[in-house]
């Protein structure tokens, strides 16, 4: 299975298809599958500004649209066109909420500044009480 660092990689590959004119903040998600799927995910942003989607649900979106839905994990790396080095980037509550609808207690949230610098969270870290499909059961 693949491991935290090449998810990283896929990620910052993924974030130099970013489409950024109005923020210049570029973002790149790797999500990995139960399979062993990468899915590859950047932030496509708008004129009309509220159309814009980030990388992480651009990549759940392409996932589940090909017929995934079990996830392991997301690699995650952001920050702005110019940054010399990234800082870690945490994903939206937006964001958020889109994994929790797909995404259990053990899923990993990996963000990173480069493939050496990593922090790894888990749902239950970085949003408790969440609202999800067993609240409409
Ligand atoms: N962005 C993401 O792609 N993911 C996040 O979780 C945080 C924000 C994008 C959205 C927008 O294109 C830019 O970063 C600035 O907010």
């Amino acid at each position: 299975m693949i491991k935290e660092k090449e998810l990283v990689k896929e990620a910052l590959e993924a974030r130099k298809m970013a489409y950024t004119p109005y923020s210049h903040h570029k973002v790149g998600a790797a999500l990995l599958t139960d399979e062993g799927v990468v899915f590859r995910g950047c932030n496509i942003e708008n004129a009309a500004y509220t159309p814009s989607n980030c990388a992480e649900r651009t990549a759940f979106f392409k996932a589940v649209s090909e017929g995934y839905t079990r996830f392991k994990a997301i690699a995650i790396v952001g920050g702005m066109d110019d940054a010399k080095e990234l800082p870690f980037c945490p994903p939206c509550g937006v964001c958020r909420q889109v994994m929790a609808e797909f995404c259990d207690d053990d899923f990993k949230i990996i963000l990173a500044k480069n493939e050496n610098e990593i922090k790894v969270y888990t749902l239950p870290e970085i949003l408790p009480m969440r609202f999800g499909p067993t609240n409409l059961s």
